[in-house]
């Protein structure tokens, strides 16, 4: 067999550790697949006291992950630190400027830099792989960018992260509050360093930036998403969305068509049939809507040291067998930039929920604003009697637009009898 293909690993976290376990644990079978073993032969992080529960002896160890890509024993860099700027974003410009490829799970640093960095792969002819980066341990990337390579992509979407799928999950089947979830979720290594990425849609949005750019051919941008995380998803809404047949889901979703591309990270709601519905816990789902091959949606786990290390592991095997791609399928040099849509022109049915005071007229007050901005009642729930106290009011819309949606919603929070900002969470019917 030829000789080894030579790591340097900078981050030994979640990810990290679990890809120095996924090599070890499986080095035939990956050795055979990559036709060389892979072997790590340097690594970087901070605390070099901390138990990882990975063996590191006998390892290269860097104080400052940037001087991987120097180690000249180091030909292939794994950057698994995170983080769009500091030591993760020097140390892929350095490892690409020297020539070496790089593997990353960095979805922040993709979606933040992804054009410069694309053009630095090319410029340099050194690959850059982030099948990680995306939704665990799906291998979306290869799928969008390999397997779909024929199709005009019209609609990619999905689950895009597996803490605010796993807290929703939990909240709904346990009853259990949202911070006492996330705990959990932490310390299931699914979180990012800093969770309010993943609860405010700030990472669903980093991968929903990066399937857009691959899948409709234009430089991701970020700049162009709608972005709304589940802090306001509250347990009544849940069990409110239940009574309805629903389920609420944080999704990312983006269309194209002849106006321009819409990208969206927000929570929806999804009919309990509707086969998205179903995947729970730490589970992604992604779909494809493509021209020729129509619907496709891949499912599995999204977060967590095991899934991730299969998609990076399967990066490193295509960089040992040399099977190469441009960062966003095509030449820099070919992609347009993504005329983005405003949120205001999204079409969709909408569910509200008020908290209003047990009085005569409130109702009529409501419905006057929705109907003022011509938006029409699909269904209306009122929960109990409490005179004089708030209850819960729930409306369910026909399809309107978010600009008439929106100027209703400001008439109705300034009605007095309305004790709350109202809580709204769009339908959608993936
Ligand atoms: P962790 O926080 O668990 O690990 C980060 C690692 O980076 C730690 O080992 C830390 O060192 C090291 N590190 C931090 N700063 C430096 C530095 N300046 N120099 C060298 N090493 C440094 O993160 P994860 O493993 O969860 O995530 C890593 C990457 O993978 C991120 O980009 C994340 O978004 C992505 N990702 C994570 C997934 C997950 O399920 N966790 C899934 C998919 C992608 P030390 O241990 O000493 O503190
Ligand atoms: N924090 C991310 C998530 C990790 O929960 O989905 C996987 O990208």
């Amino acid at each position: 067999m030829s000789k080894a293909l030579k790591l340097g690993v900078a981050g030994l976290g979640t990810v990290g550790a679990g890809v120095l376990n996924l090599l070890r644990q499986n080095a035939e079978v990956i050795a055979a697949r990559a036709g060389r073993p892979i072997e790590v032969v340097a690594v970087s992080a901070r605390d070099r006291a901390r138990d990882r529960g990975v063996d590191v002896t006998g390892l290269a160890w860097h104080e400052d992950a940037v001087a991987l890509a120097a180690d000249p024993n180091v030909e292939v860099v794994v950057e698994l630190i995170g983080g769009s700027e500091g030591p993760a974003r020097k140390l892929v410009e350095a490892a690409l400027n020297a020539g070496k490829p790089v593997v990353t799970a960095n979805k922040a640093l993709l979606a933040t830099h992804g054009a410069a960095l694309a053009q630095l792969s090319e410029a340099k002819a050194s690959p850059l792989a982030y099948e990680a980066a995306v939704a665990g341990g799906i291998p979306a990337i290869k799928a969008l960018r390999e397997g779909l390579a024929g199709n005009r992509i019209s609609r990619v979407a999905g689950i895009l992260n597996g803490t605010c799928n796993y807290i929703l999950t939990e909240m709904r089947v346990k009853g259990l509050p949202f911070a006492t979830v996330l705990k959990t979720a932490q310390e299931l290594g699914y979180a990012e360093a800093d969770p309010a990425f993943d609860i405010d849609g700030v990472d669903a949005a980093h991968k929903l930036a990066i399937l857009a750019a691959l899948a409709f051919g234009h430089q991701v941008d970020l700049k162009a998403l709608h972005i709304e995380g589940i802090r306001n998803v509250s347990a009544l809404d849940i069990a409110l969305a239940g009574e309805l047949g629903y389920r609420i889901k944080l999704l990312g979703i983006a269309s194209q068509d002849e106006a321009g591309v819409t990208a969206r990270v927000h929570p929806c709601m999804v009919p309990e049939a509707s086969p998205i519905a179903s995947v729970d816990g730490v589970f992604n789902a992604v779909l494809a809507e493509g021209d020729a091959v129509g619907r496709v949606v891949l499912q599995g786990r999204g977060a967590g040291a095991g899934p991730t290390a299969s998609a990076v592991v399967a990066d490193l095997i295509d960089i040992a067998r040399g099977r190469t791609a441009p960062v966003w399928g095509a030449a820099s040099a070919t992609l347009a930039t993504a005329p983005g849509l405003p949120m205001e022109r999204h079409r969709g049915a909408y569910y509200l929920r008020l908290m209003v005071l047990d009085q005569p007229g409130v109702i009529a007050d409501v419905t006057g604003a929705l109907r003022d901005a011509k938006i029409s009642l699909e269904s209306m729930l009122q929960r109990g009697r409490a005179p004089g106290e708030a209850v819960p009011v729930v409306l369910v819309t026909h399809e309107c637009e978010e600009a008439e949606m929106q100027s209703a919603l400001a008439r109705i929070a300034a009605l007095p009898s309305v004790v709350e900002p109202p809580a709204v969470i769009r339908i959608e019917e993936l």
